[in-house]
């Protein structure tokens, strides 16, 4: 008897040691996401160092490759294992694919009692809930459909701001007469597909995008605009230097940054790496709208998911949401990030002339109907159908097909992929 209240006992000791062992573990926060670039990591570090302050330590699962593909796969491995990170960043359809699953934490709880309901535009609640329940936590708004300009390059070149595809298409030879690089680009499927965002808006306009790359209407995709929409890809092509294939985008910024190149075509996460330089918007580079999409926003927006844990969100989990969503927290980061705010009620006072341009934009294309997930970084479509479009993307982009081929081949693509 006494022995085995002795067992018992050293039992529960041992029960106990591994219970607390599992709670001084559970102090820290493992966050998966892809913010490896420059200003990509300052900007992660403004969220680091928020929850180091509440005593909740990070533990860094970082994997490499803008866009996120990389950390899709990795992170379907880690679920399959057995073993999810308790937060990740994802972009829209992926969140409802794992929301569909059953997988994510219910965030309601957390939501109600911050308010976040009457905050978060709705284009975002869109992907933030899933079933009427909150899911995942906006940290901000992207755009797709911006151009970053070496500003001492075109002054030198008196190349003015294009505002039409034949502006930028004269202004892309000038730059390439001179001897300088047109287009920073890295090919890689996800670039090509942030520069096809914009060409398909450019091209056919806010209904021709929404019928094409949102409703994946056959017709729309394999029209004659779709065709000429590939032609302007080739062009672009003709702009791009030889060693652009599988070069990282950041690389890309570099060249801008370091005047080697003119213009790049992509989000304005691009900024978080001319300020991490030390440039400054207006002096050093410009930011503007892609030729044709001035009116237009294509967006995504980097949200926090947490796998669940149990049956409430760990202490922990809910205080990186809170930490997230609060507006102090959404203008730091985002100043940093090169992104804009996940909420309606922060003011864009901290934020450069880039920052306050996205700022009113975003509001402006909400309210006029010219809003529109990208397409390129999953806010149009779930990542099957996004994956089948980057590979006929790619591969025209690259020479595989003509314009013609590619149109055809892209109806296909869609069509098998839903
Ligand atoms: C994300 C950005 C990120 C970019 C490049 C996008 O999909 O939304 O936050 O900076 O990829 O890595």
């Amino acid at each position: 008897m006494r022995l085995n209240f002795a067992r018992s006992a050293a039992m529960l000791a041992i029960v106990a040691a591994s219970a607390s062992a599992t709670s001084v573990k559970a102090e820290d926060v493992e966050v998966l996401h892809w913010w490896t670039a420059g200003g990509e990591a300052a900007a992660l570090n403004v969220l680091k160092e928020n929850l180091q302050d509440q005593g909740i330590g990070w533990q860094d699962m970082p994997v490499a490759g803008g866009g996120g593909e990389q950390a899709m796969t990795v992170l379907r491995a880690r679920v399959t294992g057995g073993n999810p990170p308790a937060a990740v960043q994802m972009l829209g359809f992926d969140i409802t694919d794992w929301a569909k699953e059953g997988a994510l934490a219910n965030l309601n709880d957390i939501a109600a009692e911050e308010g976040w309901d009457e905050v978060v535009p709705s284009a975002l609640q869109k992907f933030s809930k899933y079933d009427g329940e909150w899911v995942a936590a906006p940290v901000n708004v992207h755009s797709t459909n911006w151009v970053w300009a070496n500003k001492s390059i075109l002054d030198e070149l008196g190349i003015e701001q294009p505002e039409t595809w034949d502006e930028l298409v004269a202004a892309m030879d000038k730059v390439k007469a001179s001897g300088k690089t047109a287009v920073a680009h890295g090919g890689q499927a996800w670039q090509d597909a942030t520069i096809f965002d914009a060409v398909v808006m450019a091209t056919g306009g806010p209904e021709f995008y929404q019928a094409s790359m949102v409703d994946l209407d056959p017709e729309a995709l394999g029209s004659d605009t779709m065709k000429e929409v590939f032609d302007r890809m080739t062009v672009i092509r003709g702009y791009v230097d030889d060693n652009f294939s599988g070069r990282d985008w950041n690389l890309a910024s570099a060249m801008v940054i370091n005047d080697e190149a003119a213009f790049q075509f992509m989000g304005d996460w691009a900024k978080g790496e001319f300020l991490k330089a030390g440039l400054t918007p207006g002096e050093d580079f410009l930011c503007f709208r892609f030729p044709g999409t001035q009116d237009q926003v294509t967006f995504n927006s980097d949200q926090f998911a947490f796998f669940q844990q149990g049956d409430e969100p760990t202490p922990e989990q809910a205080a990186l949401a809170k930490a997230i969503m609060s507006p102090e927290f959404q203008s730091a980061f985002n100043v940093v990030k090169g992104s804009v705010p996940a909420r309606t009620d922060v003011s864009d006072e901290a934020f450069d002339a880039c920052g306050k341009k996205g700022m009113a934009d975003l509001a402006a294309a909400s309210e006029s109907g010219n809003l529109f997930g990208s397409m390129a970084h999953g806010h149009a479509n779930p990542a099957s159908v996004k994956n089948a479009m980057y590979d006929v993307i790619t591969a025209q982009f690259n020479g595989e097909y003509d314009s013609e081929t590619a149109t055809e081949e892209l109806v296909t693509a869609v069509q098998i992929a839903q």
